[in-house]
Order: structure tokens, then sequence, then C-alpha cells
């Protein structure tokens, strides 16, 4: 994992509101775009993705995680997330434990609301003790 710049943070913050606008939420109306930042410094989007059977929705930093894996990236420096709500939203629980699969407990999470609020934290604070890869090795 590299350090990475309030300068950056604030593109990656950018972009995740750019994101936001491709959101397909016709269900809940609740618009999330993300922006994972990978240590190659590719950028990878995300928006939510809603299902009319619910259950497969998927959120906006998983479509981003997601896409960067299968774009071969395993390292990343920080993620932003944007949503259409009054207050930042932070990942959900699904989302942290795949987010742990690839990152490390001290990389900046930065959430960002409709009103421009903005709310930097770190995933170790969102999912601590996580269960992760390390706990599988023999
Ligand atoms: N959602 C996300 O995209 N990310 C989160 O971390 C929380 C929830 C989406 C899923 C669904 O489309 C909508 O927000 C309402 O739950």
């Amino acid at each position: 994992m590299n350090p990475v710049s309030e300068t950056v943070l604030q593109e990656l913050l950018e972009r995740a509101y750019e994101n936001r606008a491709r959101a397909y939420v016709p269900y809940s109306n609740f618009r999330v775009g993300a922006c994972l930042l990978a240590a190659s410094g590719n950028r990878y989007d995300g928006c939510n993705i809603e299902n009319a059977a619910y259950g497969p929705t998927n959120c906006a930093e998983r479509t981003a995680m997601f896409t960067a894996v299968c774009a071969g990236e395993r390292d990343f420096d920080a993620i932003a997330i944007t949503c259409s709500g009054d207050q930042p939203a932070f990942p959900c629980g699904v989302c942290r434990q795949v987010l742990a699969e690839f990152c490390s407990p001290d990389m900046p999470v930065i959430c960002g609301d409709r009103n421009r609020n903005v709310v930097k934290t770190t995933l170790g604070e969102l999912l601590p003790h996580a269960f992760g890869p390390k706990d599988l090795e023999k």
C-alpha cells in the first residue's frame, strides 16, 4: 500500500461523485458511487446496480473492486464512496469484508454525501478484527 495525498483523495472523491450519476437504482432511488485507487495508480469506477429480485443488487464498492480484480489488480491504496443521502454512507458489511480481502486495515476510506459533507476513516476502523486470507494460512 502506498501513502495517498489529500489531493488524490479529493480526486477520487470527485470521480466517485461522477460515478454516482450512473447508479441504476429504480427500487431504492439511493445512488452510490465509488472510485478505488490501485497501487498501480489505476483508478476503478463503481456504482450500485439494483435488480428486480433485490438480492442480486451490487453495491458501488463491490462493482469497483470486482472490476479492478478482473483487470489484474490485487493491491489498493484508497477508496472514495459517495451517496445521494443526507449523511455520508459507509460501506455495508458485505463490502467491508470484500475490501478486507485485498486492502490493509490502514487503507483510507473517504465518504461523501449529497451535500458534500465528507468523513474520512480507515478500513480497520470499519471492520476491526477482520477474518481474512491470513486466517486460512497453514
Ligand atoms: N449500497 C451501496 O452501493 N453501497 C453500500 O455500502 C451501501 C448500500 C446500495 C445498495 C442499494 O442499491 C442501495 O444502496 C440501498 O441499499
